[in-house]
């Protein structure tokens, strides 16, 4: 994967300018996440969350006998430990896997779980989603289900989102399962409000961005001559967040010699969120190798939990 001074480079000097989505989750970035996780408008933590609550069991029995629990990108595994302890319930023992870029996260969590439960065993892998394939590939223990919560699928485009799980697919057996969490269409007021909230968190876990370009790379921007926008695209099911210049200025990001000018309303690309219908849903498996075994909605339809097999 290319550096944040690569893509920063890239990514400022290309129309539209855009800077990558996945360099929001530095120290700072990650703690505005969490917030962003209870605010009242973003509902999609939270509905997963209850989906897993009212369903862990149904899942679970859903799962292959004896299966080890691999989760990518399991961050603080706060919903896992749901599913978590469901397995332990069904299967007495469990192997645990949790991979995840940051180690504080993976210690974190893991020492919390590993303190509650005597019947886990937990072998965590710090590592990018990248090389975290490569070693699904190898990790030990099968059958396995592997984890993919928080609709983070929704940051790739659907022909990537595809590639991904057929990347996944490739490491499976056939009694493996993939459990992924996947954020539905619905009114644009929802979106845009869950994505633009009022009191201004993800603005400025947006912002953060530019602050990161300015700890990190010698950068001068000035952080309140751009405002944050979150549109939803109803054509192609993506909420589009953005910085906008709020004028007409030039930026200089001291570690890569560059000067960067803005025109008045000119925007920095920020972050996709794709919203899947439920036939989206399967054409997604089926590019990817899979096919739909078993589905859980929240009662009013806001999010799925996807129980994906490989196809045959
Ligand atoms: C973690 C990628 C699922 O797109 O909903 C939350 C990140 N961005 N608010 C999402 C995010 C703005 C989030 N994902």
């Amino acid at each position: 994967m290319p550096s944040f001074e690569e893509e920063v480079r890239d990514g400022l000097a290309s129309e539209p300018r855009s800077l990558p989505c996945r360099f929001f989750y530095d120290e700072i970035g990650s703690k505005i996440f969490e917030e962003i996780c209870e605010l009242e408008e973003y509902y999609l933590t939270r509905v997963e969350r209850s989906i897993l609550r009212d369903r862990a069991d149904e899942i679970a029995s859903a799962a292959p006998a004896n299966a080890t629990l691999v989760e990518l990108g399991s961050g603080s595994a706060e919903k896992t430990r749901l599913l978590i302890e469901a397995l332990i319930r069904k299967q007495i023992t469990l192997r645990f896997v949790p991979i995840d870029i940051s180690r504080s996260a993976l210690i974190e969590s893991s020492e919390g779980l590993l303190l509650d439960h005597r019947a886990l065993e937990i072998a965590a892998i710090c590592a990018e989603y990248d090389s975290g394939l490569r070693i699904l590939d190898k990790a030990a223990g099968s059958p396995r289900m592997i984890l993919w919560l928080g609709s983070s699928v929704g940051n790739l485009h659907k022909p990537q989102a595809a590639d991904f799980l057929a990347r996944v697919r490739e490491t499976m057996e056939p009694d493996d399962r993939f459990l992924i969490g996947i954020d539905l269409r619905k009114e644009r007021d929802v979106l845009e409000s869950a994505y633009d909230d009022s009191l201004g968190v993800t603005a400025r876990f947006n912002l953060n961005l530019l602050a990161r370009v300015n700890r990190e790379l010698a950068g001068n921007f000035d952080l309140a001559g751009f405002r944050f926008r979150a549109h939803y695209d109803e054509e192609s099911g993506a909420v589009e967040s953005s910085l906008v210049s709020l004028r007409d200025q030039k930026v200089e990001i001291g570690a890569l010699g560059l000067q960067v000018p803005f025109r008045e309303g000119e925007s920095i690309h920020t972050e996709n969120s794709y919203k899947y219908s439920l036939e989206e849903i399967d054409t997604l498996a089926a590019e990817g190798g899979m096919a739909s075994e078993a589905r859980w909605l929240d009662d009013d339809g806001r999010y799925s939990v996807n129980l994906l097999r490989p196809a045959d």
